[in-house]
């Protein structure tokens, strides 16, 4: 993961060497302010582990070297230095905040202290309580949420919140409650309810292909989408999907729920094309994402999306950082009034002069 964020910060793969000198500059990073976990304590424990982890992210933002910079009358050529300080201290912190949450949440409050020797998906893994291969699970889903073309809420809330000059605290929190949302990161765990739905309905079986088709149909015909498939902006099978599907096959081909996954991605695309509405009938990242962490052990729903909330960090804070950089100015959505709307609807909808 330190790897990869060296990447998407210089746009060019590190050697061995670079890796390892920012896996040093990370471990020097990660202590947690104390009274982060006194604002998580203080929470109801059953309050959305989302809420808790933006919470604990806008929590820091005193610790916001742009803001006090900012403040002292920093010019602007400069913004991107402490733009990427702050970028770098959330990042190296915000694995051990997310199993924090988890431990404190789910596992009867018996947080693990993290392990120094670890990177920072080894640590996870470790401070999730999770045994190996968990960490490569950790590695791979953090750095395939990261973002792919920033054009989604929370990679865009993020950027849009950064260009008011807010600090990458204030940003990152903002864009972490988007990704809260059904339509957006919780998919994932839609889609395991779904396949936990077949199963059931079968009596823990899995279903033949003419079964398979009546029950996406059931789902279609009762006004419901298909779980984890369709996109924005991609036409063909995500290729997040397919990392995911070549992980399992190595490492789970005959768990049953991976087997129902592979079944549907053979049949539901010429269901959704069937059907006629969806502009993209293949599979995004989220058709398997879930069925990943069911296998090991990770069984509560509520906290995918705060796995995805560290992953899609790894991308949008090296955005708002290259924002800076780039000298981006602050972003507003066009306004328009009655009129405008009525002629254009009036020319057919075409581009808004
Ligand atoms: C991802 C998603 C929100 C994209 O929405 P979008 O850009 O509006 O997609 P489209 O332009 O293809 O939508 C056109 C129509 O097809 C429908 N459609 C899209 N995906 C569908 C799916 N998986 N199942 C059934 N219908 C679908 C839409 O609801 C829409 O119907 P409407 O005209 O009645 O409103 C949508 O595909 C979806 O809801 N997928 C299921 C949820 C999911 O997997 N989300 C994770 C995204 S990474």
């Amino acid at each position: 993961m330190e790897g990869f964020w060296y990447f998407l910060l210089t746009g060019e793969v590190p050697t061995m060497e670079q890796t390892l000198a920012v896996v040093e500059d990370f471990k020097s990073r990660a202590a947690i302010p104390g009274y982060v976990f006194d604002v998580l304590r203080a929470m109801p424990r059953d309050t959305h582990p989302m809420t808790m982890f933006s919470a604990a992210i806008l929590a820091m933002q005193r610790e916001s070297l742009f803001a006090k910079r900012y403040s002292e009358g920093m010019k602007k050529t400069e913004y991107w230095d402490p733009m990427y300080e702050d970028c770098t201290n959330l990042m190296a912190k915000l694995p051990a905040i997310a199993a924090y949450i988890y431990r404190m949440k789910y596992k009867s409050d018996t947080p693990i202290a993290s392990n120094p020797a670890l990177d920072l998906g080894g640590n996870f893994a470790h401070m999730m309580g999770i045994a190996k291969p968990y960490d490569d699970v950790a590695r791979m889903y953090f750095i395939l949420h990261s973002d792919h073309e920033s054009g989604n809420v929370s990679a865009h809330t993020t950027h849009l919140v950064a260009s008011a000059l807010s600090d990458a605290y204030y940003a990152l929190s903002a864009g972490i409650n988007g990704l809260a949302g059904p339509l957006h990161g919780l998919a994932n765990q839609e889609v395991l309810g779904w396949i936990q739905g077949v199963f059931k309905k079968l009596g823990g079986k899995l279903p033949t292909e003419e079964e398979l088709k009546k029950f996406l149909w059931d789902t279609l015909n009762s006004g419901q989408v298909i779980p984890g498939y369709g996109h924005a902006v991609l036409r063909k099978t995500d290729p997040r999907y397919t990392s995911q599907m070549e992980f399992c096959q190595k490492h789970l081909p005959d768990y049953p729920m991976f087997k129902l996954v592979n079944m549907i991605y053979k049949v539901a695309p010429d269901i959704l094309r069937e059907h006629g509405k969806a502009k993209n009938p293949w599979p995004n990242v989220d058709a398997q994402s879930g069925v990943i962490q069911w296998y090991y052990g990770l069984v509560e729903y509520d906290f995918y999306t705060v796995l995805f909330g560290v992953g899609r960090a790894l991308g949008v804070l090296a955005n708002i950082t290259w924002d800076r950089a780039l000298g981006y100015a602050i972003e507003r959505p066009k306004s328009v009034t009655t009129d405008m709307l009525e002629k254009w609807a009036a020319e057919g909808g075409r581009k808004l002069g």
